[in-house]
């Protein structure tokens, strides 16, 4: 068992479920995992099991909180895949769907109806965010409108909606609880990122009824505390925040103009603007980072729905290598792919391209095309997208007359390969910062919660605790980067439905 106390961080992620403890120094103890099974309807359509979050969430909570004794507990974090979607019974706690995952394109066309009808300005304007299927508002109104009964029971007052994180935080506290907190709150496009408040003309788009919604609470704070037959004690939940701007927090991410990358299922890269919200002219997000003590600070932020995903594809989907390890070794062991690229738009294109009916596309092969150069190909998709999302990054901080970033902090599975991030270097022609805990979203959750019980001192100490493990300095020659650049627009211009 081990000694001192510690802060539990319960990460719902789109693919798995973990629970991770964490000691006074940021460091990762006790961990617990499960994977999260997809569930593919149709051609476009992603769900996950609302039931299966619920008790997988309970479950490797329950099996770290065993392992490390109840009474070493001080607090929970919560952290979770955003915009998913979510509509329960409020008696009951049923779900009345499967919750409908952040990359399902079902709503495409309710958002381009919402588009043509003039309201894209006005949304983005309050919420920060581009009109796209991706945000939760449009898949809370299909469930009220696609679910038997669903909108007379909401107007009725009977139902809940939640993400994640807020369907986690009504279970933990045996359904005491309907919150979310101000950085979910900012991906459901109903939310004013401006006034913090629930937007009443948004609900009124979107025909959601007042009465699912919960309250929106700081990211660090009592939000609750668990019900005491889920640990054999009452733990506070003092933490929560969306998965990328818990990674943001995690990776110390305080000063304005600091920038990260987190590379998971899609890679998500957020750069700091303090209490300023940044009208991107770039179609990147205007977001929340984080609200503390009622001071809110804001991020621009740039979304690629897949990244690691794509390395996935290559191992699930063509069979072609047996784990994901394996492409470092393959990429490193030829020049260059010969020319071919894969362009991984399986959900459409996010930022800064925003085409919800994009597919992807493997172009430029040749006979010598073989599984190193796809497997490279996969790798070299995650920089390119990267690329794309730091030009438009740089471009709104210039307009800013702010400077551009000067280095980029990377977290997230991906990492790990360290032929993949001096890659990334090379096509952003900046400083990689690889830190020594890439744990970062569970630990910036489990900050957020020990901030509030004074497990952690303050925001400086935890900047204090940030470590950089390695730095990978941009290499290649200006003129190959071009080149390949270059090759990859051409790539993406084959796949855009929209132009
Ligand atoms: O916006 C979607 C994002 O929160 C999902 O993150 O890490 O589960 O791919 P991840």
């Amino acid at each position: 068992m081990p000694a001192g106390r510690h802060i539990l961080s319960i990460d719902q992620g789109t693919t798995s479920t973990r629970a991770i403890l964490f000691d006074r120094d940021g460091r990762p103890g006790v961990t617990a995992q499960v994977e999260l099974p997809q569930i593919y309807p149709q051609s476009g359509w992603v769900e996950h099991d609302a039931e299966r979050i619920r008790s997988d969430s309970l479950q490797v909570a329950r099996d770290v909180v065993e392992q490390a004794g109840v009474e070493t507990i001080e607090a929970i974090g919560i952290t979770n895949q955003r915009e998913t979607t979510l509509l329960w019974d409020r008696e009951t706690g049923e779900p009345l769907h499967n919750a409908i995952v952040w990359q399902d394109r079902r709503t495409a066309a309710h958002c381009e109806r919402i588009v043509q009808e003039g309201a894209a300005d006005i949304i983005a304007a309050r919420t920060g965010l581009v009109v796209d299927a991706y945000f939760s508002a449009s898949k809370l109104a299909w469930l009220l409108d696609n679910v038997a009964g669903a909108r007379d029971l909401a107007e009725a007052g009977k139902l809940a909606f939640g993400t994640v994180d807020s369907y986690l935080l009504w279970h933990l506290t045996g359904g005491r609880v309907h919150a979310t907190d101000a950085s979910n709150a900012a991906r459901t496009m109903l939310y004013n990122i401006h006034d913090n408040d629930w937007d009443d003309e948004l609900l009124g788009l979107f025909r959601i009824p007042r009465a699912v919604l919960g309250t929106v609470c700081d990211c660090s704070g009592e939000l609750g505390v668990t019900d005491s037959r889920i640990f054999g004690r009452a733990i506070p939940i003092t933490g929560m925040a969306g998965d990328q701007q818990a990674a943001s927090f995690g990776q110390a991410l305080f000063e304005p103009g600091m920038v990260k990358s987190t590379y998971g299922t899609g890679c998500f890269m957020l750069l700091n603007t303090g209490d300023r919200v940044v009208t991107s002219s770039n179609r990147l997000l205007s977001t929340i980072a984080w609200r503390i003590g009622g001071r809110t600070t804001y991020a621009l932020e740039g979304s690629i729905f897949v990244a690691g995903a794509a390395v996935q594809w290559v191992r699930d989907g063509l069979r072609a290598i047996g784990s994901a390890h394996e492409t470092e070794a393959l990429a490193a062991g030829i020049d260059d792919t010969g020319g071919a690229y894969l362009v991984p738009a399986f959900t459409g294109l996010g930022a800064p391209y925003w085409d919800p009916d994009a597919r992807g596309a493997l172009v430029g092969l040749s006979r010598a095309t073989g599984v190193a150069e796809i497997a490279r190909a996969a790798l070299e998709s995650v920089a390119y997208q990267s690329r794309d999302l730091m030009e438009a990054m740089a471009a709104d901080m210039r307009a800013e007359g702010a400077a551009a970033p000067n280095a980029l902090r990377v977290d997230g599975g991906l990492v790990a390969n360290d032929w993949a991030m001096q890659f990334l270097a090379d096509i952003l022609d900046l400083p990689i910062e690889r830190p020594v805990v890439t744990e970062t979203t569970a630990l910036g959750a489990a900050y957020l919660a020990g901030l509030a019980t004074g497990f952690y001192a303050s925001q400086a100490t935890i900047a204090e605790i940030w470590q950089r493990q390695r730095r990978f300095e941009p290499q290649m020659p200006a003129a190959r980067r071009n080149a390949l650049c270059a090759g990859w627009r051409r790539a993406v211009a084959q796949t855009r439905h929209r132009g």
